[in-house]
């Protein structure tokens, strides 16, 4: 296994841009006009944080609706198992796993939706023995609605709302050059530092997995 090593966020691969600077979202969702944020079922309006104005998005702004970050509702556990059911990437939890992170870890779990559609989802939870560390579970886009940032929206509002905060970690296979991009960016929009050290060997699973070294995001600005 390769020793700690710093990460150059430029190092990432971006061969495939040129495919997803075509991807179009679904024309179901086409709409004339930005809607507003949609309703909070947790039940806390400041929880909303509609995110038309970025990069990608801004670009769709007219014609698309603007996604939501939102805490997740036990109702979203539902959402949450489907989103990451459709990854193709994610190990599944059980249905009732994610209504249990929803319930428990909502403060650090969130939900992105596109008219009122939830599209992708990020859970996560402080370390018990590092509690300003927050680790990342999973996060997932659904196929969609990729390459249009919402998984940097999601991360953006954990950062934003858990102030204290200073670390952000997670496992991310060698293969995932997309999740590798997002947090290298989260890392560039939020000046830390991101490092890479051995965590869980192929052989710490007993299915077929790759190993999923450590990706710690170190010295976040808020
Ligand atoms: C990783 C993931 C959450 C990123 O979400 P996102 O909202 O698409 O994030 P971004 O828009 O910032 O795109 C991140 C990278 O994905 C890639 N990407 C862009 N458009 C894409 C598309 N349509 N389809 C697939 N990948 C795409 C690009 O490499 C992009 O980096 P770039 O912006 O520098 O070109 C999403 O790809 C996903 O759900 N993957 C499957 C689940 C997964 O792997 N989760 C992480 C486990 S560690």
């Amino acid at each position: 296994m390769p020793t700690s090593t710093e990460l150059s966020n430029a190092r990432h691969h971006h061969s495939d841009a040129s495919t997803h600077a075509s991807h179009n979202p679904p024309n179901a969702l086409a709409q004339n006009a930005e809607p507003g944020p949609s309703p909070d079922q947790s039940g806390n309006p400041d929880d909303d944080d509609s995110a038309g104005t970025d990069g990608n998005t801004a670009t769709h702004a007219r014609t698309v609706a603007a996604p939501t970050v939102r805490r997740p509702t036990i109702a979203d556990g539902a959402h949450m198992w489907r989103i990451a059911s459709d990854s193709g990437e994610l190990d599944v939890n059980t249905p009732y796993a994610y209504a249990l992170l929803a319930r428990d870890f909502h403060d650090t779990c969130r939900v992105a939706t596109v008219a009122d559609e939830a599209v992708g989802f990020v859970t996560g939870y402080r370390r018990p023995e590092a509690p300003t560390t927050l680790f990342v579970w999973q996060i997932a886009v659904e196929p969609a609605f990729r390459g249009r940032n919402i998984g940097g929206l999601l991360l953006d509002a954990l950062v934003r709302d858990l102030v204290d905060i200073v670390a952000v970690e997670t496992t991310v296979t060698q293969t995932n050059d997309s999740s590798r991009r997002l947090f290298g960016k989260f890392a560039d929009r939020h000046d830390a530092r991101m490092s890479e050290s051995p965590l869980f060997a192929a052989g710490h699973f007993p299915d077929a997995h790759e190993a999923e070294p450590l990706l710690t995001i170190s010295g976040l600005a808020h």
